[in-house]
């Protein structure tokens, strides 16, 4: 039905220091990638889902076709994986979802609500929650700078929707996608992202700033394992779930 989705594991995991992608790291007995697929894939059964994985990976891609998904190999940065799963998208997408593996335990409900704005006619979709910590700023000495009003902040989770042709198009201003001259979409190698990426939907406010970024509701369970930690708190809500 023209939806796809690029789960994008491609990463090394540094933060969680396993000593392998984070995406391998296994949680209950299961890999990430394994666990995040199946919260994909039941919330969207007919997307078609490709997988960016580290070069040389063979594992990451055995548990993606596991799931119908396709595996290709990611890039430097993430936003150069998500190029790299982009180049590889069919060309009857319509609209495109961009999930990070390491948010395992998304909710179907707020996948399934982002392909439903997509539907509606959104063009850019991100699932966002209210920030509960107070925010400081801070100045180039360390020095506090004062309080930020966080009810005018939000937290940014995935998975991002978005129209594919617009994704396509500001990958492609933002130097991160070339066209070759058969038409065909393949990812730029390069040194740094853009300046000031630090995610899908900024690409959108750089590079196509009159389509509007809208929101819809996150989940605290689509929370990113970054550190060790997150390790517990994914476990334990596993174990709820199977209660
Ligand atoms: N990712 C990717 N390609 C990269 C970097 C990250 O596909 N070159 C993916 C990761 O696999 C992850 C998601 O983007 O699912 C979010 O990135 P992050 O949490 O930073 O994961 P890692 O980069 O693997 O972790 P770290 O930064 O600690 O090394
Ligand atoms: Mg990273």
């Amino acid at each position: 039905d023209g939806l796809a989705v690029i789960v994008v594991a491609a990463g090394s995991g540094t933060r969680l220091g396993y000593g392998m992608p984070k995406a391998l790291v296994p949680v209950a007995g299961r890999p990430i990638l394994d666990i995040a697929l199946e919260s994909v894939a039941d919330a969207l059964p007919t997307a078609r889902i490709i997988v960016t994985v580290p070069a040389g990976d063979t594992e990451l891609s055995a548990v993606a076709a596991a799931h119908g998904a396709r595996a290709v190999t990611g890039g430097a940065t993430r936003a150069q994986s998500v190029a790299c799963g982009l180049a590889a998208l069919d060309s009857s997408a319509r609209f495109v979802l961009v999930h990070d593996a390491a948010r395992l335990l998304v909710p179907g409900r707020v996948t399934a609500s982002v392909a439903a704005a997509l539907e509606s006619g959104e063009r850019a979709v991100i699932p966002v929650l209210p920030v509960n910590d107070t925010v400081r700023g801070v100045d180039a000495q360390g020095h506090s700078t004062g309080t930020v009003d966080r009810s005018g902040l939000r937290a940014v989770q995935t998975p991002q929707g978005f129209e594919a042709r617009l994704l396509v198009d500001v990958n492609l201003r933002a130097g991160l996608l070339e066209r070759d001259q058969h038409g065909a979409l393949a990812a730029l190698d390069r040194a740094e992202d853009p300046e000031g990426i630090t995610d899908d939907a900024s690409l959108i406010e750089r590079f196509a700033p009159e389509v509007p970024v809208t929101f819809v509701a996150g989940d605290e369970e689509s929370f990113k394992v970054t550190r060790p930690f997150d390790l517990i708190t994914a476990r334990a809500v596993l174990e709820q779930r199977a209660r």
